[in-house]
């Protein structure tokens, strides 16, 4: 009895949709591969053009982060999609971070595709392809629709035709104005209205375009829900409330699809009013901001027992024209110190020793690195305060008592990457050990191409080596130190001034050296030692028969020589099975040598840096996952 309205209900709903809707909405039809519905397979081919320019969008996840990387998964041009995102062609997202990507959408059959091409990486599965990999950008059904094949039977270094969700303006769209679709990728807690306003769509327009109703506009995470737009989406539409930039998620790990589809169709709107609260958070520490900045505020969150910062910093006129002007704006990172007592509280009154000087502690349940100072500190805490980047480390909040100064900064799990390269747990055939240093290298290349271009003034560290680096809990690396770092045009101007050449030994520049010179070319240099430390696990000096040599010598005399290929391999880390994976040694050594260079401007900069190591983590991505599969 109760069956026949029933199931005429669900043929009025196709009826309906298949009539009305000018494209439906895919609902939870990815969930089952061998069911194949045609909103599963695409969106049908009804627009007024048979080609256009359309747009997806992807939330970045390593290893697909840099504009490379995600250009070449999702076969755009990477010159475009840097430009609607407005990041240089060398930029790396953050993770989650929204990106837009530009695509050309066309007819193939009855459906619109975009086309792009994906290899195979062991342990995934068509689903785990579309849903994971590419975020519900395409289905199960459309790739292997794509491949004419019948059975889930793929296999890792496979090539496969990849038909992602796109769709063009039906007449009825170009009608109201509308010239573009963008096929957005739906998230947790996404609503058709957010979603819609976020890029400047209409709500009505976007339930239309999906075939959904006021009254029926669930939609799921890792499906594509269609935007109508009139404009191009652009990369203010991108930008969400700050995710914290503590920990992104480890690189993806593929998990076998399954049983958590249940949960996929949680509607919640804590999103949105979690979106509204953070903006408001965002435009009123704006504003608090831009009145510190004009009022000069005067510190005091440091205790009352303790003399100011501010007063400290008049006592020493020598950094006065660097312009610091108070220590509040970092000192407010979630911590605050109220007095000693606190900080030897913390700290077990200083008894857990990380290093010389530097403690570890727990505020607030947050685990803690406490650096102890007598050395004025004003200029490296002003600067710290200018940046923001997920690779420097940043300041939880400083505190003076008596003479002496004390950072607190984030704990890092993994210490410096001088003590995780010479530790012995790590194994020679440690899974993945490429793509990991590969990681750390890029990790580095960020945060100095940050602070070399996008500090005002530009910086220079002057002091990288393996020790300032800091790896956390996932292995991702933070430059730490930036007691040395001075702003470039100081220093080149300051340069004639009598100078010690103060950095560590071994990642010392020649002109660094000789003429004092304080330029980003010499932080290059020494992240070519760096470099050559991550793939030979060597240090920066080392012993041989009982005469230090610097690594950085060691390996032009090794190219140098004769046989320098297997001497070459003897010199790299084993663990990267170098004879296995001598192409990519070779890469990386040319980018090494480049950074030795002896004139500065021979030296690449970070920013091409940057580039050249994305193009290596992205192949060795690949190959990696060959050769761990076919040993
Ligand atoms: C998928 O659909 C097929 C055919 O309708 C059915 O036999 C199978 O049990 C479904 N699988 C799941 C996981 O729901
Ligand atoms: C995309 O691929 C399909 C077949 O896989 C092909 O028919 C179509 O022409 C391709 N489209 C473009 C724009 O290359
Ligand atoms: C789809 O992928 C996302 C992101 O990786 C994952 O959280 C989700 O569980 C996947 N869905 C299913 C049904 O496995
Ligand atoms: C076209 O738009 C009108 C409203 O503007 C709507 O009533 C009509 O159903 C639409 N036609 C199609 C085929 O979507
Ligand atoms: C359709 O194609 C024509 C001619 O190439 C172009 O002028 C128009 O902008 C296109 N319309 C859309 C919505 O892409
Ligand atoms: C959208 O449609 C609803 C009901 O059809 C209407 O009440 C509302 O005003 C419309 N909104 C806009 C922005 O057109």
């Amino acid at each position: 009895m109760g069956f026949l309205p029933f199931g005429f209900c669900i043929l009025f709903l196709f009826f309906f949709c298949s009539v009305q809707a000018q494209q439906a909405y895919i609902g939870q039809g990815t969930n089952n591969c061998s069911v194949t519905t045609n909103s599963a397979l695409g969106y049908s081919c009804n627009g007024v053009n048979r080609t256009c320019q359309s747009y997806l969008t992807f939330r970045a996840q390593p290893p697909f982060t840099t504009v490379a990387s995600i250009s070449t998964l999702m076969g755009s041009n990477p010159s475009q999609l840097a430009a609607i995102n407005s990041v240089p062609q060398t930029a790396t997202f953050n993770t989650n971070q929204l990106v837009i990507v530009p695509v050309t959408c066309s007819c193939s059959g009855q459906y619109y595709q975009s086309n792009t091409s994906y290899v195979v990486q062991p342990g995934e599965s068509f689903f785990l392809i579309a849903n994971d990999t590419l975020q519900g950008l395409s289905t199960c059904q459309a790739i292997r629709n794509g491949n004419s094949r019948t059975t889930v039977n793929i296999f890792p270094g496979q090539r496969l035709n990849v038909p992602l969700r796109c769709a063009c303006p039906t007449r009825n769209q170009t009608g109201q104005g509308i010239n573009y679709i963008l096929s957005y990728s739906v998230t947790w807690g996404d609503m058709v209205s957010t979603a819609s306003s976020r890029f400047d769509g209409d709500t009505n327009w976007t339930l239309q375009a999906n075939g959904l109703t006021q009254q029926s506009a669930t939609i799921f995470p890792f499906t594509t829900l269609l935007i109508p737009l009139q404009n191009p989406p652009s990369s203010i539409q991108t930008v969400s409330p700050p995710p914290p930039p503590a920990s992104p998620p480890p690189p993806v790990q593929p998990s076998t699809p399954g049983s958590s589809s249940s949960k996929t169709w949680v509607h919640i709107i804590a999103g949105v009013v979690g979106g509204i609260v953070a903006t408001l958070a965002i435009v009123g520490i704006v504003v608090y901001c831009l009145r510190f900045r004009r009022r000069k505020v005067k510190l005091e969150p440091t205790g009352t027992s303790s003399e100011s910062f501010e007063a400290a910093e008049k006592k020493s006129t020598k950094n006065k024209k660097e312009g610091v002007d108070g220590l509040s704006g970092v000192v407010d990172q979630g911590l605050r110190i109220h007095d000693f007592e606190e900080l030897k509280l913390a700290t077990g009154d200083f008894s857990s020793r990380l290093s010389e000087r530097v403690y570890k502690g727990v505020i607030n349940g947050q685990e803690v690195a406490i650096k102890k100072t007598s050395r004025n500190v004003s200029s490296e805490v002003n600067l710290l305060r200018k940046i923001n980047h997920f690779n420097l480390i940043s300041l939880a909040a400083a505190y003076q008592h008596q003479d002496e100064y004390y950072l607190v900064y984030k704990y890092m799990e993994n210490g410096s990457l001088k003590d995780w390269l010479q530790k012995k747990g790590i194994s020679l055939n440690e899974a993945r050990s490429w793509s990991r240093r590969l990681q750390i290298a890029l990790d580095i290349a960020n945060g100095l191409h940050y602070l070399h271009n996008f500090t005002e003034p530009p910086y220079v560290h002057k002091d990288i080596s393996s020790s300032n680096i800091l790896l956390d809990a996932d292995l991702r690396a933070k430059i730490a130190n930036f007691s040395l770092a001075r702003s470039a045009e100081v220093a080149l101007y300051a340069s004639s001034s009598i100078r010690v050449a103060k950095g560590a030994k071994g990642y010392l520049a020649p002109e660094y050296v000789e003429y004092g010179l304080v330029i980003p070319e010499i932080d290059v240099y020494a992240f070519g030692v760096v470099l050559l430390e991550l793939v030979t696990r060597k240090e920066a000096v080392f012993l041989e028969k009982e005469r230090e040599v610097l690594l950085s010598e060691a390996i032009v005399v090794i190219l140098s020589g004769e046989h320098s290929e297997s001497a070459l391999c003897d010199f790299v880390d084993p663990g990267l099975h170098p004879k296995q994976q001598m192409v990519i040694v070779l890469r990386m050594m040319k980018l090494i040598l480049a950074c030795l260079a002896k004139e500065p401007e021979d030296r690449p900069s970070m920013g091409e840096i940057v580039s050249s190591l994305s193009k290596i983590q992205l192949d060795v991505y690949r190959s990696e996952f060959m050769y761990c599969s076919s040993s």
